[in-house]
């Protein structure tokens, strides 16, 4: 027996470190009773900030840079805070309604602002590309776009499905290099699909070339009429509780021969992760995947190839998404958020610095992004 199987067997019953999904029942048992205390413990702290308690930013970012490695590295079976984190859900995307209210639909104005809206690079909602050189935020998403255009090996004519298109950011941004490609949207966000139907009707977006198609509607019940040469979904799947319904979904509106380009957070962790606390307040039943999890769902689409993108590359778009929104603040504090903006400020800036320094720690090499390439299986 070599040594690192000795070592796995010995993890399964030892608990808390390493591999939950290995454990001995009574290991899994006492790993999930600690994770109860590090829930209740995580919310406390977050909700004596967004309930007024006054921290130094320096503080709360130092409270993240010490214990997020650790987690990460030692413990990540405590940041799987809830079963179904670790398990497939019955529904493809669980909660989408609940999602949309606290996080997609939240006044526009401030989440544009925070998020850039440029000419053709309009709000893009995911990471941006630093490692080549870019000199600002609206610079690092068109890098990545170029990138994904590489990656998925777009010609001119192609006919693409956007699963989950935001703002339209993407579709816009490969139109205007691209005169006969096609695109169609899919999104739940009202408020994002105005702002799409807005541009719709802007000669100056490629969005109104009549190459744009919009569906509005949630991907648990979209139906496509028709096959597409490529599907992408950027940043989406963090909301997908069940790959594999999900890829015999987009298997089925992909033509023979296309391809599929997933990209989304991941975590080179055993197992997938989320939080009570971005449950509760930012993202309903959102999870990260880990790096296997969409390579070992190969029953619709398989995975031909994988790219893993350093944390640092989404810690820094996080820190101008920060900035951005501190910057706007006299501009966005009347808008309707449902609660106080000094409460919804707070826990605004409680998410958005966790992010930056969960991204930034272990040099970005734990927590980053997920590329993958799909074909049929
Ligand atoms: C993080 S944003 C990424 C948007 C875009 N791909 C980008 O890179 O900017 C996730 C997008 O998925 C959409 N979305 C989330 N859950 C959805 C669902 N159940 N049905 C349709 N769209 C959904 C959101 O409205 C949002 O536009």
């Amino acid at each position: 027996m070599t040594s690192i199987s000795t070592k796995r067997n010995l993890d399964r019953y030892i608990p808390l470190i390493g591999d939950i999904n290995v454990k001995s029942p009574l290991a899994y048992t006492a790993t999930r009773g600690v994770v109860k205390v590090v829930n209740a413990v995580q919310m406390a702290v977050a909700e004596s900030y967004i309930n007024g308690v006054e921290v130094p930013d320096s503080v709360l970012r130092s409270l993240f840079d010490t214990c997020m490695p650790i987690f990460f590295k030692y413990f990540p079976s405590l940041l799987a805070p809830y079963e179904w984190v670790l398990q497939e859900t019955d529904r493809m995307a669980e909660g989408s309604r609940d999602l949309m209210k606290l996080q997609y639909d939240l006044p526009q104005d401030m989440l544009n602002r925070m998020l850039g809206d440029g000419k053709v690079i309009y709000p893009k909602y995911s990471m941006g590309l630093w490692q080549k050189g870019a000199i600002d935020l609206q610079q690092s998403q068109m890098h990545m776009i170029d990138d994904l255009i590489e990656k998925l090996d777009i010609q001119d004519g192609d006919n693409i499905l956007d699963f989950g298109c935001g703002w339209g950011c993407i579709p816009n941004y490969v139109m205007s290099k691209f005169p006969n490609v096609r695109f169609t949207g899919l999104n739940l966000s009202h408020e994002q699909c105005e702002y799409m139907r807005h541009k719709m009707q802007d000669p100056e977006s490629y969005l109104s070339s009549g190459r744009f198609t919009l569906m509005e509607g949630d991907l648990n019940d979209a139906q496509f009429s028709e096959k597409f040469d490529k599907i992408l979904s950027v940043g989406v799947f963090c909301h997908v509780g069940n790959l594999t319904h999900a890829f015999a979904k987009l298997a089925s509106c992909l033509k023979p021969g296309g391809k599929f380009f997933l990209h989304i957070i991941t975590v080179r962790t055993p197992n997938n992760i989320s939080s009570v606390y971005t449950h509760k307040y930012i993202f309903p039943h959102g999870r990260f995947w880990n790096f296997d999890a969409v390579p070992s769902h190969n029953q619709d689409l398989k995975t031909i190839e994988r790219w893993y993108l350093n944390g640092t590359n989404y810690s820094q778009t996080f820190a101008n998404w920060l900035k951005n929104f501190d910057d706007s603040y006299t501009d966005v504090k009347e808008l309707d958020y449902g609660i106080d903006f000094a409460k919804f400020r707070r826990l605004w800036r409680f998410y958005l610095m966790w992010f930056v320094a969960n991204f930034a720690s272990c040099d970005g090499e734990i927590n980053g992004n997920g590329q993958f390439l799909m074909v049929h299986a």
